[in-house]
């Protein structure tokens, strides 16, 4: 190669790298911390699998917290924060009040950590793996988690209870919700499919059981023998904090089960069957696609959005600080 080619290979390299530097998935690197602490990921997925034995609604119950982090004020860690002086808790927002789990996992996994890589691993970081893991001990896909994210030294319950969807929004507010983190249409469908397991309390879709739109009816698009499952188990009247399972045919596997179970009227919340409401609509047909195999394309889809979702606006580089324990900012 002549020095003027080499000399032009070098500037189109540089004009490549400024052009991907500007997005957030390219500051983070799956082999950022292969120096630092190489035995990170399996000290993690070997942390999973032990609190899956004692608690199989574990690993649903870490994704969730995954995905409650990142769409408020990007993957910070700040769902992860204690009240204190300095700071009022995400945890007593609406969407995670007496809800949102996991808490004592993420600890233990962070002073595992801390005692073989001291102050080098972000919590925001250690959060994003252990959703990677619970996924993959869960029977569901495996991917490299782009690593090197910070941890925010604020919480904004504000923007938890802003942010978060809730299960009575419409398909409009869900689009929205995903459209303002820079999610789409592809990131909300296969993102959802994470009710694939875990649990719900009755009070966030009882209204579907016995007052659907004020109506004083059900709701008509759930299937007749489900609703009855549901009313044995969330009676009319009663506080509704009882669980039912989320995906009623294999509660604790992540499978493509969910979208069979949105062509057959029975997704568990308001917001997942409103997602197959219009069978004629774009959602409604990547819904079938993701039901017709045996979830490959659900598990590619699924990798690439957790990849999309544990992006948003992460801070990197000297932002933000590596917490000691991820509960408390370390100045406080
Ligand atoms: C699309 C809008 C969404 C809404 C309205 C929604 C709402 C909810 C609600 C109300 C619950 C039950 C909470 C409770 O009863 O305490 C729940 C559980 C859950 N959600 Fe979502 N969610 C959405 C999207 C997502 C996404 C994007 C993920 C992850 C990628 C996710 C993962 C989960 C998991 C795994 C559970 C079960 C947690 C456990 O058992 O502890 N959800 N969700």
């Amino acid at each position: 190669m002549s020095s003027s080619s080499s000399c032009i290979n070098i500037v189109l390299v540089t004009v490549a790298l400024l052009t991907v530097s500007g997005s957030h998935a390219d500051r983070l690197s799956s082999s950022f911390y292969d120096e630092s602490c190489p035995g990170l990921t399996d000290l993690v997925l070997t942390a999973v699998a032990q609190a899956q034995l004692s608690d199989p609604r574990m690993p649903a119950s870490i994704v969730r917290l995954h995905f409650h982090d990142c769409f408020v004020d990007g993957c910070d860690g700040s769902v992860l924060l204690d009240d204190s002086e300095m700071i009022v808790s995400e945890k007593g927002a609406t969407p995670n009040k007496n809800s949102a789990r996991g808490f004592d996992v993420i600890d233990d996994i962070k002073s595992q950590v801390e005692s073989v890589c001291p102050g080098v691993v972000s919590c925001a970081d250690i959060l994003a793996l252990a959703a990677e893991a619970s996924v993959f001990l869960s029977g569901g896909p495996s991917w490299d988690v782009p690593l090197g994210r910070r941890d925010g030294t604020t919480a904004n319950k504000d923007g938890a209870n802003k942010n978060l969807p809730t299960p009575l929004d419409t398909l409009d507010v869900l689009q929205s919700k995903f459209s303002a983190v820079g999610l789409d249409d592809i990131d909300l469908v296969a993102l959802s499919g994470a009710h694939t397991f875990g649990r719900a309390q009755c009070k966030t879709f009882s209204s579907r059981l016995y007052n659907y739109s004020g109506t004083l009816s059900p709701d008509p698009s759930l299937d007749p023998s489900y609703l009855a499952l549901l009313e044995e188990n969330c009676p009319q009247g009663e506080i509704g904090t009882t669980l039912n399972n989320l995906d009623p045919t294999t509660p604790d596997a992540f499978d493509n089960n969910y979208y069979y179970n949105l062509q057959n009227g029975q997704g568990l919340l308001q917001t997942d069957q409103e997602l197959y409401a219009d069978t004629s609509s774009p959602l409604a047909s990547i819904i079938d696609r993701y039901a017709s195999d045996d979830g490959s394309l659900f598990f590619e889809h699924f990798a690439v959005s957790m990849i999309n979702m544990g992006s948003i606006s992460p801070l990197t580089g000297s932002d933000g600080e590596v917490r000691f324990d991820c509960r408390k900012i370390n100045a406080g």
